[in-house]
């Protein structure tokens, strides 16, 4: 028995299955996760000494790789002066502002995770426009918040149903779930309801159902589409914020088409690997939050001045070189995957949304949420173990991007790349394929 099988067993008995978030657990791929001792750079070692490249960073975050020595230097600063004071600091306003130089918006309010940023958003749309029903795609996630924890309901232009036990009918009653990238669908919606609905929320590029860019112009259909009825446009950046590329996915579209979102959410890279997330829009929509006006809105921890310095030293060394490396590795390991998963025979399709990709195992394209599910699930956890034990820790899931840092240099490639061959081919052994619909 490994540390780690020892560990799991250890945490199931006070951890419910082991883990703080459930996709950790590898119930998708079967087998123990790898309890992680310590990071530097693109590595990851576990608590039996094995080393791994890392291509989950964490779920996005890790943008600079683990332990990166500036953002390291000014954290342990940070703490030297204490770790929370519940007062205003100078960090959060400096974050605020690198934050309102790259993203459209021009103010912002912390918070702690992505989802208190979509839960807020939500409350602030719904409270700006008196409005009270929520649009949402299927496949995408912003969060465990209950109206967004919701699956379609019996028809297109019918309320959801709770996606989860916990959440009741009343709090899904007011969701509406479409299916992504369907403008007919989005048309049929706002002609039925267009005036009881206070927002469209929506991952700029969905990395939550594996990545599924958004078609030529759909974000900006969106965008005018809410317009035209009075909605607010949200646009959820949480992953893809200073991550798909220096402006996010808006930098890709928005800022060449000329439209912005009227609210946006953004976390992961943003705390540099710390609990901090943020909302943030036009200064009019913002001025409706409480203090200064009637939006309540709250947090112990938020803007958390140990989190902001973090982000803050992370975002002012996300420079073009970053996004640029990222997009040359990215390029590499795209096209060795493909290339040894077609020498297998694998059938799979590499979808990106500027530095984002992953890789779906079924043929593409990929547009939508049901087009994702047809992933062959069986062939992905073949996949996964034997890249892991190759030394390359990918996401624990079919549906996840892979994550790159600028740590990740020629070496750490390499690994990844002598690997793919010999996983291509345990993907191509595993039993007959099995989807999720
Ligand atoms: C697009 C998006 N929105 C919101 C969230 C929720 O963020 P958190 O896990 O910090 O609550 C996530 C998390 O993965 C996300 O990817």
């Amino acid at each position: 028995m490994s540390r780690s099988d020892e560990l799991f067993e250890r945490a199931k008995r006070t951890i419910p299955g082991g883990v703080n978030s459930p996709v950790r657990a590898f119930n998708a791929v079967g087998g123990t996760p790898r309890f992680i001792e310590s990071a530097r750079g693109a590595y990851l070692t576990d608590v039996d000494g094995n080393e791994y490249v890392d291509l989950i960073c964490s779920w996005g975050p890790m943008l600079l790789g683990h332990a990166h020595p500036e953002v390291q230097r000014e954290v342990a600063a940070a703490v030297a002066r204490g770790t929370s004071y519940g007062t205003p600091t100078v960090p959060e306003v400096e974050l605020a502002e690198e934050i309102v130089a790259r993203a459209p918006v021009e103010r912002v309010r912390f918070v702690s995770s992505g989802t208190e940023a979509t839960m807020s958003a939500i409350r602030l749309a719904r409270g700006a426009t008196g409005r009270d029903v929520v649009v949402k795609f299927a496949g995408c996630y912003h969060g465990h918040v209950d109206p967004l924890l919701a699956s379609a309901g019996s028809g297109l232009a019918t309320f959801a149903v709770p996606g989860t036990p916990g959440v009741p009918e009343s709090s899904t009653a007011l969701t509406l779930v479409l299916p992504y990238n369907d403008r007919a669908a989005v048309d049929k919606v706002f002609t039925d309801h267009g005036d009881r609905i206070a927002c469209l929320i929506t991952e700029a590029a969905p990395g939550n159902m594996g990545v599924v860019p958004p078609d030529a112009g759909f974000n900006g259909f969106l965008a005018a589409t809410c317009a035209a009825h009075g909605a607010l446009f949200v646009s959820d950046e949480v992953m893809t914020g200073f991550r798909a590329g220096r402006q996010g996915q808006w930098g890709l579209d928005g800022a060449v088409e000329g439209w912005r979102p009227d609210l946006m959410t953004f976390g992961k890279v943003m705390g540099g690997g710390f609990p901090a997330a943020a909302f943030g829009g036009r200064a009019e929509l913002m001025a409706l939050l409480s203090p200064e006006g009637p939006v309540y809105q709250a947090g112990t921890l938020s803007g958390n001045p140990v989190a902001t310095t973090a982000g803050l030293a992370t975002l002012r060394l996300a420079t073009d070189d970053v996004y640029a490396h990222l997009t040359a590795a990215g390029d590499t390991i795209k096209a060795a995957t493909t290339a040894a998963l077609s020498a297998a025979g694998v059938p799979h399709v590499i979808q990106s949304a500027g530095t984002m990709f992953s890789v779906f195992l079924t043929e593409g394209p990929v547009r939508d949420f049901d087009d994702a599910s047809r992933t062959d699930l069986t062939a992905y956890a073949a996949f996964f173990h034997a890249m892991l034990e190759a030394g390359v820790y990918l996401p624990p899931s079919a549906y996840e991007a892979w994550f790159l840092s600028s740590a990740h240099d020629d070496r750490a490639v390499q690994t990844v790349l002598d690997a793919l061959p010999g996983a291509a081919r345990a993907a191509a052994a595993a039993p007959a394929g099995e989807d999720r619909r």
